[in-house]
This record gives C-alpha cells, sequence and structure tokens, in this order.
C-alpha cells in the first residue's frame, strides 16, 4: 500500500488511514480538546507583587538601594490589589476562570515574632471568602519569597529558629484558614530563591556563598517538612457537609526548567544537562520525599546548555538563544518544553498542578498564542496519561516583578500605574475562551496556526 497518491493534493501517502487506526484521533478533529471534569482554571499572584505597602518585610529596604531594582521602581503602592481585590476577582470571573493562586503576606499575619495581627488574619479572610463568593476554588501560598523583618534580622532561614517560626505560622494559617483553602502551596520556588538570594546575590539577603546557600537548602527541605505536617495534623479528619473526609492538599512550586544540551554529540554538556537537572529540578523533591501530595510545576525557562569549563560566573554554563523569539525579558520562549518538563515530573506519581506558567509580553502579541500551545501540550500530556488537575497562568494582572522592578509586564490584565484602571489584553479573552469551554476550541487552534488535521 506504500506509495499512493492523494487523489485532491496529489502528495504521495502511505495509504493508510491514520485516522480510523488512532483511537483518539477521529472525535477529535474540530471538536474542542476537552480537559477533565473539574480541571482547575485559573491565574496567580503573589502579595508583594500586588498588594502594595508591604513595608515590613525584607524587599521593602531592599528595593531602596540603588541598582537593586533594575529599572528603579518600587513595589509601592504596587496594584493596590489590598484594596482592590474584589474588583480583581470579578475580573477573573468574568474571563470564566473557576480557581484562583495567591500568597499571605507573612509579614502582616506576623508583624512581630509570635504576635498575630487580627486585623491582618480578618482582612484575609475576607480575601479568600471573596474567592469563595465567586464559587472559585483556592489555592494559597504560605510564603513566595518575602520574609517579615523581624525573621530577616534573625538571620532568616540561616537562623537556628527558623523551622520552628515557619511551621507555627504555617500551622497558625491551617487553623486559620483550613475551612476555605483547596490546594496548600508551603513554599514557592525554593531553588529560584537559593539561586537568587545566596548564589548570585541579586535579591536579599544579597549573599553570595556555596556553603551558606547549601545551610539554607536544608532549612528550606526541613521547614517544608514541618509545615507540610503541621496542616495535616491540624485539617486532617475534616468532613464535609456531606460527611465524607476532605482531603488536605499540600505540594509546593517548583520552577521547572528544561534543559538542553547544546551539542548534542557532546558528552559533556549532556553530562551537565543531567546534572543541572538534577539540582535544580528534582533535588528538593528527593530530600522532601513524602511530603508532597502534587507537584506544582512553575515553567517559564528553556535552557540550551553548553559546558564551558573557564566561565566560573556562570557556574561553567552559557544559554544560548541565537536570535530566537524571546519575552520582553529575554527569555527564550518555548512552549514546547512544558509537556517535557510534565513528563519528567509524573516519574513522582503525583498529581501534577501547574501552578505558573506565563510571558512578560507588555503588547501582548504573543502572550495568545503561547498560552494556547502551552495548553496543548498540557492536552497531549493528560492524554499520555499523566494526571494534571488544573492550570493557572502568570499572572492575573501585570505586577511588581522584583528586581526587574515593573518592566515585566506578565499580567492578562494590563495595569495603568497611574489610575490603577485594569483592562483585560486580548489574551485574557483567549484564555476566558478556554476556561468556559474546559478545553482548546478547535477554531483556537485553527487560528494559531494548526492544520484542521493533526
Ligand atoms: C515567580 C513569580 C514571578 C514569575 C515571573 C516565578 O518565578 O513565582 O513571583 O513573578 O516567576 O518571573
Amino acid at each position: 500500500m506504500h506509495g499512493m497518491t492523494d487523489e485532491k493534493d496529489g502528495h504521495p501517502h502511505s495509504g493508510i488511514d491514520y485516522l480510523s487506526e488512532l483511537p483518539q484521533a477521529r472525535p477529535h478533529i474540530h471538536e474542542t480538546r476537552k480537559f477533565p471534569d473539574g480541571f482547575l482554571w485559573g491565574s496567580a499572584t503573589s502579595s508583594h507583587q500586588v498588594e502594595g505597602n508591604n513595608s515590613n518585610n525584607d524587599w521593602w529596604d531592599w528595593e531602596k538601594a540603588p541598582g537593586h531594582i533594575l529599572d528603579g521602581t518600587l513595589s509601592g503602592r504596587a496594584c493596590e490589589q489590598y484594596e482592590r481585590y474584589e474588583e480583581d476577582f470579578d475580573i477573573a470571573k468574568s474571563l470564566h476562570q473557576n480557581a484562583h493562586r495567591l500568597s499571605i503576606e507573612w509579614s502582616r499575619i506576623e508583624p512581630e515574632e509570635g504576635k498575630w495581627d487580627m486585623d491582618e488574619v480578618v482582612h484575609y479572610r475576607r480575601v479568600l471568602e471573596a474567592l469563595k463568593a465567586r464559587g472559585m476554588s483556592v489555592m494559597l501560598t504560605a510564603w513566595h519569597f518575602t520574609l517579615p523583618k523581624w525573621f530577616a534580622a534573625k538571620g532568616g532561614w540561616e537562623s537556628g529558629d527558623a523551622i520552628r517560626a515557619f511551621e507555627r505560622y504555617v500551622s497558625f494559617l491551617a487553623a486559620e484558614y483550613g475551612d476555605i483553602v483547596d490546594h496548600w502551596i508551603t513554599m514557592n520556588e525554593p531553588m529560584v530563591y537559593l539561586v537568587q538570594s545566596y548564589g548570585a546575590g541579586v535579591w536579599p539577603p544579597g549573599v553570595r556563598s556555596p556553603i551558606r546557600n547549601i545551610h539554607v537548602f536544608s532549612k528550606l527541605c526541613l521547614s517544608h517538612k514541618a509545615a507540610y505536617r503541621a496542616i495535616h495534623r491540624v485539617l486532617d479528619g475534616r468532613t464535609g457537609a456531606d460527611g465524607k473526609p476532605v482531603p488536605v492538599m499540600v505540594g509546593i512550586s517548583q520552577n521547572v526548567i528544561t534543559f538542553e544540551p547544546y551539542r548534542k554529540q557532546s558528552v559533556v554538556d549532556g553530562v551537565f544537562v543531567w546534572f543541572a537537572d538534577k539540582m535544580f529540578n528534582r533535588q528538593f523533591f528527593i530530600w522532601t520525599w513524602g511530603a508532597h501530595d502534587f507537584i506544582g510545576i512553575n515553567y517559564y525557562f528553556h535552557y540550551r546548555i553548553k559546558y564551558v569549563p573557564r566561565k566560573i560566573t556562570q557556574l561553567f554554563y552559557e544559554v544560548h538563544t541565537e536570535n530566537r523569539e524571546v519575552s520582553d525579558l529575554g527569555w527564550e520562549i518555548n512552549t514546547a518544553g512544558i509537556f517535557d518538563a510534565i513528563i519528567s515530573m509524573s516519574r513522582y506519581r503525583l498529581p501534577i498542578i501547574i501552578t505558573e506558567h506565563g510571558v512578560a509580553n507588555g503588547d501582548d502579541g504573543k502572550r495568545p498564542r503561547i498560552i494556547v500551545a502551552a495548553l496543548k501540550e498540557v492536552y497531549h500530556a493528560i492524554l499520555s496519561g499523566v494526571d494534571i488537575r488544573g492550570y493557572f497562568h502568570w499572572s492575573l494582572i501585570d505586577n511588581f516583578e522584583w528586581e526587574k522592578g515593573y518592566s515585566g509586564r506578565f499580567g492578562l490584565v494590563a495595569i495603568d500605574y497611574l489610575t490603577m484602571k485594569r483592562t483585560p489584553r486580548r489574551s485574557a479573552y483567549v484564555y476566558a475562551d478556554i476556561c468556559k469551554a474546559n478545553g482548546i476550541p478547535h477554531s483556537l487552534l485553527r487560528f494559531m496556526g494548526h492544520g484542521v488535521r493533526w
């Protein structure tokens, strides 16, 4: 049967009717690529990046020092979400999102060691209830990079007391908000924190020391484990209104980088990639094994790595993009990589949630395509058998992008920082179509350049 010619286009073809032989293919041709029922469609933020006036944490003074924030901006009033959260949640709801990820600002809840600010505790209850009132599932991050000043002054994660202090804080959150939170993230991207704060030294406390880096790594692992156990201790055994046990889901958000050897023929590039993948993506899970109910993946980076022994400054490697498509921040856009990240992390045989994925793209020329392309990869990963429960786009609104200041615009919704006006971008509506359909409408795939059959 080989070598036949298609009557319509004259192209040689094998004569095999692929579509009838692939059980999944036929029903999908023109239909929405459906995601599993109950899939979480949301977006994510973090307290310091959106709330404003978080003057009691370690970033507030750090930002003021010359050179620390590349564009010279300060978090300041940020997006005023502390006051405008209902407006933002209304927007998310109107965009058909059924879930939201946000963080609690530790320095507000516990402004002094061991003292809880009950006004702030009530404030966050209102915030979380506002999500529930809109029928949205709540994913709560306990620690997203910022530390209370008192904790930083004691030495931050290096302090002898750090694990106990974090456990006390997280237990308090579990007791206060356990009835309202669906997924707990104890910490966001511990490995990124280590690289930025104790490797490159560009985030507070601005340390560059391999020894202290390793010390903090061990403290973060132990702190996560303590927090994981604490949340389960407080919440296990609860039952819902129907009398059935409510599952307690606790994890972390891990920034997963897809590393690729630059020279495929080079053994040394390959070995280095294996090492980088293990150290950056997997080491934390190895050391905290047994303390995860799901794996949270944040996907942004694809690194083509060339091992360069003499370049100590870059940890012996260079990353190459060679004029590929990049975001406004110069990060290579490689949406197909999210599939590889998922497959790699599926080795742990736990449910996976994409807790962040997004792109800095102020004019929104790329974001719609990037969302569709990445979700198509997530769809393929689901078809391949991986238990993926949700996708949270970073971010709902533009916000304070750490050492990059306000120039990195990640929002589905644009913020005018003078008026604080929120304006959904085109990508927000593209994503809304997907959330509403619980899948990727075929028309969107066609629009993004896919053939009718694929
Ligand atoms: C972090 C966010 C950050 C985003 C974009 C993630 O690494 O969790 O806080 O804004 O990436 O850089």
